[in-house]
């Protein structure tokens, strides 16, 4: 029996970059045996401003029940600025289904690409483990006196040694797999809450001895990544700091257009993931036709992986560096085809894979 995944294409850019990962996944269906059935779910601003559905809490527990993964575009409207559909979309399903690590691969997949003076391909090379539930974006805080003199904002960061712990897991197990070193960091110098991630990575060193770890205040990371991006492999941290060193990285192998994510909850085998590229709904460009696929398309692929279908995986990372290569893609990366036309021409370098 097909496997089902469900398909939020959602808003902005969305929708025109998760169609042409969809033309992607209909050719692996009929012609390499991929048994995977997309049910695509209309979830979005435009619904939301119809009836102010954002996410029926029936429906996404049918969408657990039933699938083991899901493709999101991407959600954020300016016609809705409390982003209320899209906290309840995406939000709704990172909390609910406790999906703690956020993964992003980043992975120059051509020379030119990486905007670093004497860089290469081969010096961009690393995975993101970012913790994806608590941190600083757990929303425990309050403001007073808003616009006053006395104004007060504060916002409490949360760090439980569970979720601290099975994030860290979750990284030195794959750096473990892909014998890469773990590099862990965070700011507890000025933060000392922070302390509990060098405390509890120390302690899981034992069980990890053949994993190499170090670990460094994230803004000494910052500078490093620029002058020797050669030198990592696996970085795991905080939530917020997850977040920007992400878009760092992503700029460093190309930028936002191509870079996939996955959203995990790795203790548990066969758990449903949540399949995303990294960029937004892009509305300064929505609706032009313009919007770079790849990212969509290398989610698909990373999905697909979680499927079990490494084979495929691999060759759509392979076919999307040779579009790159061959100069058939979007503008943002140096090309000249809109959206469709580089689907197009990826699923013809697809074909020859
Ligand atoms: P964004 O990622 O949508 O856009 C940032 C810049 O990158 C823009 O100039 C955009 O044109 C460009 N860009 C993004 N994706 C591209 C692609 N595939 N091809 C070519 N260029 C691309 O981030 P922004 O502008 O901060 O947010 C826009 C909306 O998206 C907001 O409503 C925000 O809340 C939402 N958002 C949603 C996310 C999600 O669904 N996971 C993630 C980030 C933002
Ligand atoms: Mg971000």
């Amino acid at each position: 029996m097909a496997q089902r995944i469900a398909v939020i294409a959602g808003d902005g850019i969305g929708p025109e970059v998760v169609r042409q990962a969809l033309r992607v996944l209909e050719v692996l269906r009929r012609e390499r045996g991929v048994d995977v059935e997309p049910w695509e779910l209309p979830l979005g601003a435009e619904l939301y401003l119809k009836n102010g559905t954002t996410f029926p809490l029936e429906l996404r527990d049918e969408v657990k029940r039933t699938c083991r993964a899901v493709l999101l575009g991407a959600v954020g409207d300016p016609r809705v600025p409390s982003g209320e559909h899209a906290h309840d979309i995406l939000l709704g399903m990172r909390m609910a289904w406790d999906l703690y690590a956020n993964v992003r691969p980043v992975r120059a997949l051509t020379d030119e690409l990486v905007p670093l003076r004497g860089k290469t391909q081969s010096d961009v090379d690393m995975v993101i483990f970012r913790e994806n539930t608590e941190g600083q974006y757990v929303g425990v805080g309050h403001e007073r006196g808003r616009g006053g003199p006395d104004e007060i904002a504060v916002n409490r960061e949360v760090h439980t040694r569970r979720g601290v712990e099975r994030l860290l897991r979750a990284a030195l197990d794959h750096a473990r797999l892909h014998r890469r070193p773990l590099l862990m960091t965070d700011k507890s110098n000025a933060i000392a809450s922070q302390g509990i991630w060098r405390r509890v990575l120390a302690e899981l060193r034992a069980e990890y001895p053949d994993v190499q770890t170090e670990q460094l205040y994230v803004d000494a990371l910052a500078a490093r990544l620029i002058q020797a991006p050669e030198r990592h492999g696996v970085i795991a941290g905080n939530n917020l700091f997850g977040d920007i060193l992400a878009d760092l990285c992503a700029a460093l192998a190309g930028g936002l257009g191509l870079s996939p994510s996955a959203n995990l909850h790795p203790a548990v085998a066969g758990h449903i993931g949540l399949f995303e590229p990294v960029h937004g709904s892009a509305p300064d460009i929505a609706g032009r036709g313009v919007a770079n696929p790849l990212g969509a398309i290398r989610s698909l692929g990373m999905l697909l992986e979680h499927l079990g279908y490494s084979a495929e995986a691999k060759r759509i990372e392979q076919s999307a560096a040779e579009v790159l290569r061959l100069g058939r893609c979007t503008a943002d990366v140096g090309g000249r085809l809109g959206c469709e036309a580089a689907g197009s021409a990826f699923l013809e370098v697809l074909a020859h894979h």
